[in-house]
């Protein structure tokens, strides 16, 4: 599957955002090594806190199957530009899927950039610092 395809999915994944609060839909598709595609999208809670982003619910189930490996995760928004992972997101990511993974945002235009994790979040703090 190429970006454009990943990033199609994850403008599907948003009709499955539960943001009854914001009212901003977030969908996420995430494209493991062997080319197994896993959505997500942000559910919201009554108390805000619990909300969870698209991107950790797609990267929880795929981790849940047994995936440690992935090549991009697709991000597509209620938003006009590119809508960026937060920063828990940023954090989660680089965790579980590696300063390498293709972060494909997808605009309202159906434009895509895909910087490298590693640039959003550079510095990151990792597991290697807890050996
Ligand atoms: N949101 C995401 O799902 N992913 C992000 O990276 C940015 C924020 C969601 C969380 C919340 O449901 C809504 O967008 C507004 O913050």
């Amino acid at each position: 599957m190429n970006y454009n395809e990943l990033a199609k999915k994850a403008v599907d994944a948003k009709k499955k955002s539960f943001a009854n609060f914001s009212n901003f839909h977030v969908g996420a598709a995430l494209l493991t090594e062997n080319d197994e595609l896993y959505l997500g999208a942000n559910i919201e809670n009554s108390s805000y806190s619990l909300t969870i982003c698209a991107e950790r619910t797609a990267v929880f189930q795929a981790v849940l199957d047994g995936h440690r490996k992935f090549k991009a995760v697709a991000i597509a928004s209620d938003f006009e530009d590119y809508c960026p992972p937060c920063g828990a997101c940023r954090q989660v990511l680089m965790d579980l899927c590696g300063k390498d993974l293709d972060v494909v945002m997808v605009n309202k235009k159906d434009e895509i950039i895909v910087p490298k994790l590693a640039e959003l979040l550079p510095l990151g703090f990792n597991e290697d610092y807890l050996k």
